[in-house]
């Protein structure tokens, strides 16, 4: 048995697969909060991560017990970017900083200046990544800066409750601004440029290596036997990815969930920072992946299903299944700014060619419409940094409307598969990655797609339509930027 466990932005989920890599069970933790105490903030207390994997565990242990008691190996996967800041004593210095949070937008643009960032790292540095927010507490919070004596990303804080060690791997290590993502190493020269030592981070091993064990006082209170692997796991979308099968030269996923991913795998490393497209390691030794992420998805109909007061599946619902020729609403989607192919976190959403017929249908189609285009912005980033997909999959919980999936396949132009039920997600391949790292299996013939239950293809009677609509929507945001500025 293999457990998987995701540190989610809402809640940890722990999933336990047998040998074959049938789905045993899975247990979800009550939600984790976010505060935000300005605009632009978003910080959890990892305090709450711990109380939440314990929930989770506890949740499969009440339903699997001899399965779980047979876990030999761990693999973990979490939000990616976050600051997890430990002082000597490994004693939590502040609220983890998430990969949401913008405050270090200027910090990010001084970094992206110095022309040695984009040139070892391969991306952009993004005001979400980890290296901004060191200088923004550099710059704001001096005492707590002086106390770092470790930069953990969330998943690895994680694996230091559960192993007592500080390590890291690839796939996550890729979204700080301070690895040489091509070396697959920390880079010295750009730590050294936030005031920061290679010492204060931890080694890395690849996402199918062991780092480290059950702690055995964890392993006694869950009834896990001895030496239970941790593997190093990976970011959550490249675990995510391990889960889907997107591992080899061409794959590629669109996820739906808070924000929206358009993932694809390389089997070399691929840089375009110019697109803002972001190239990391992935999960897998010597495998590269691209992503294109747009900060809002489900969260820009879970906005309009806020202010409607309408459930989000009562919103799709309302559309019906057939797909609409754009109506002249443009929305932008960038309600906590935007990444690829932006970068700019001060950019707000707009509604755009409201009518006295907008009703409420016609906005979610909009929203709907609007968040397809940011994809379809992505897949050009993409195709700009060497890519050029030929079909995608679909996950996340937006994927659950075929209206939406109907309109990414056209607005993309490319057939959308949609797995065969079953739950691929984070946590499925976090404890494929916990089975490569106890058991030494090939990563390639463990990470295998699921079955396409059904391709949605682009409705091709509406491609002129939507491409007009997509050219309006590229428009509107240099004329929303300027006017807003
Ligand atoms: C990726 C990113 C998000 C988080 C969310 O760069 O910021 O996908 O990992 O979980």
């Amino acid at each position: 048995m293999y457990l998987g466990i995701d540190l989610g932005t809402s809640s940890v989920k722990a999933m336990l697969i047998d040998d074959a890599q049938r789905v045993v069970g899975s247990a979800s933790s009550r939600e984790v909060a976010t505060s935000r105490p300005h605009p632009g903030w978003s910080e959890q207390d990892p305090a709450d991560w711990i109380r939440a994997t314990e929930e989770a565990i506890a949740g499969l242990k009440a339903a699997h017990p001899a399965e779980l008691a047979a876990v030999r190996g761990i693999g973990l996967s979490g939000h990616m970017h976050g600051a997890t800041l430990i002082d000597r004593q490994d004693r939590m210095l502040r609220p983890c900083i998430m990969w949401n949070d913008t405050r270090s937008h200027r910090e990010a643009a001084a970094l992206d200046a110095d022309a040695r960032f984009r040139a070892i790292t391969g991306n952009i540095v993004f005001p979400g990544f980890t290296a901004p927010k060191l200088a923004w507490v550099k710059n704001n919070e001096p005492d707590i800066f002086a106390a770092v004596r470790w930069v953990l990303l969330p998943k690895d804080y994680l694996r230091f409750w559960l192993t007592g060690e500080h390590m890291s791997e690839m796939s996550d290590s890729a979204g700080t601004s301070w690895l040489d993502t091509g070396a697959r190493t920390w880079s010295a020269e750009l730590l050294a440029a936030t005031d920061l030592d290679e010492k204060q981070m931890p080694d890395l091993v690849e996402g199918t290596d062991s780092a480290g064990t059950l702690r055995p006082e964890l392993a006694a209170r869950w009834g896990l036997g001895d030496g239970v692997v941790v593997a190093g796991g990976a970011g959550d979308n490249a675990a995510s990815a391990c889960g889907m099968g997107t591992v080899r030269e061409g794959a590629a996923f669109v996820s739906l969930g808070t924000s929206g991913v358009l993932f694809a795998a390389n089997g070399s490393y691929l840089p375009n920072p110019a697109s803002a497209v972001h190239a990391f390691c992935h999960a897998l030794p010597a495998t590269w992946h691209q992503m294109g992420v747009i900060l809002s998805a489900t969260d820009a109909l879970n906005w309009h299903s806020r202010v409607t007061g309408a459930s989000a599946s009562d919103l799709t619902a309302e559309l019906g299944e057939a797909l609409r020729a754009p109506s002249g609403v443009i929305f932008l989607p960038y309600l906590s700014g935007e990444r690829t192919p932006h970068n700019d976190a001060s950019i707000r959403g707009a509604f755009a060619g409201l009518g006295h017929e907008s009703g409420r249908a016609l906005l979610t189609q909009a929203v709907l419409e609007g968040v397809s285009f940011a994809i379809r912005d992505s897949l050009e980033a993409l195709r700009s940094a060497g890519t050029n997909l030929t079909r995608v999959t679909a996950i996340g919980g937006g994927s659950r409307s075929r209206y939406w999936l109907k309109s990414i396949a056209t607005a993309l132009n490319l057939p959308v598969d949609i797995p065969a039920d079953g739950d691929f997600g984070a946590a499925f391949g976090a404890a494929r990655l916990g089975l490569i790292a106890a058991t030494g299996a090939d990563p390639l013939a463990v990470c295998t797609p699921p079955a396409t239950a059904e391709t949605i293809a682009p409705e091709q009677a509406l491609s002129a339509a939507y491409e007009d609509a997509y050219q309006r929507y590229r428009r509107l945001y240099p004329a929303i930027s300027a006017a807003t500025a």
